[in-house]
């Protein structure tokens, strides 16, 4: 388990998938022997949500302890928004462009290499739409309902998405984005005929691995960290303030 005390360095030496990660909370490389804490004030982040994000992502046991501890919704949204632009702007474009590069670099089975560009970018499609829908309409409506909690005030638009709309709703329709990776992944295991392309095939494959267990973390902190805390409060709020929720089902 990573604690406040240990070197920063040492995160990295122990699981090096922590380095996007360190890098989203604005933490650059070159921290030389300090401690975690010390480079956690040093950027001004909060080193106790720092620490449960890195061990999460590190410890599947850990998970269980993050569920039950006090975050503001605000700090989990800053880190999940960081997390989609390090999706949009770096990893996402970074495997675009290695699979350009097999192509590039494949004279034989292009056409199969073309197969996985296009799976490719159907899936890059279909998160660029998943981030949407939740920076759009999800990320404000958690928000609105912290603020809501903690001012024990309601606005009129919050009271009516509230009957219309709750986090349950959420995570009804939180699509499992990681499955199609498994397929993308497979696709170059199993059924990419053999070709001497092999290490730019390893590549892209990496990278894949590599989104794959990030966008896993980024949901079970959205389903199983971000969604409780806020069914919570909603459930207060709906005592509270003597909301009915419509049953869409009944319209
Ligand atoms: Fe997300
Ligand atoms: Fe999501």
């Amino acid at each position: 388990m990573f604690t406040k005390d240990m070197k920063m360095a040492d995160l990295i030496h122990k699981n090096y998938l922590l380095l996007s990660i360190i890098s989203r909370f604005g933490i650059p490389l070159g921290f030389g022997d300090k401690s975690v804490e010390e480079v956690c004030n040093d950027y001004k982040v909060n080193t106790y949500f720092f620490l449960d994000i890195v061990n999460s992502c590190s410890y599947e046991s850990y998970f269980t302890d993050v569920q039950h501890k006090h975050f503001s919704i605000v700090s989990i949204v800053s880190y999940l928004r960081k997390t989609h632009k390090f999706y949009n702007d770096q990893i996402v474009p970074e495997i675009q462009c290695l699979i350009t590069n097999l192509y590039q670099n494949c004279f034989q089975q292009k056409d199969n290499v073309k197969l996985l560009f296009n799976f490719f970018e159907e899936y890059k499609n279909e998160l660029l739409i998943h981030i949407k829908r939740e920076e759009d309409i999800v990320y404000p409506y958690v928000l609105d309902i912290e603020k809501a909690y903690e001012t024990k005030k309601i606005s009129k638009e919050l009271t009516e998405q509230m009957k219309n709309y709750s986090i349950k709703d959420y995570l009804n329709e939180h699509s499992d984005i990681e499955e199609k990776l498994l397929d993308l992944k497979n696709l170059i295991i199993k059924y990419l005929p053999p070709t001497s392309d092999f290490k730019y095939r390893n590549k892209v494959l990496v990278k894949l691995f590599q989104l794959e267990k990030d966008v896993n973390d980024h949901s079970s902190i959205e389903e199983k960290v971000m969604a409780p805390k806020i069914f919570d409060m909603e459930n207060f709020l709906f005592s509270h303030f003597s909301i009915v929720k419509l049953n869409i089902d009944d319209e």
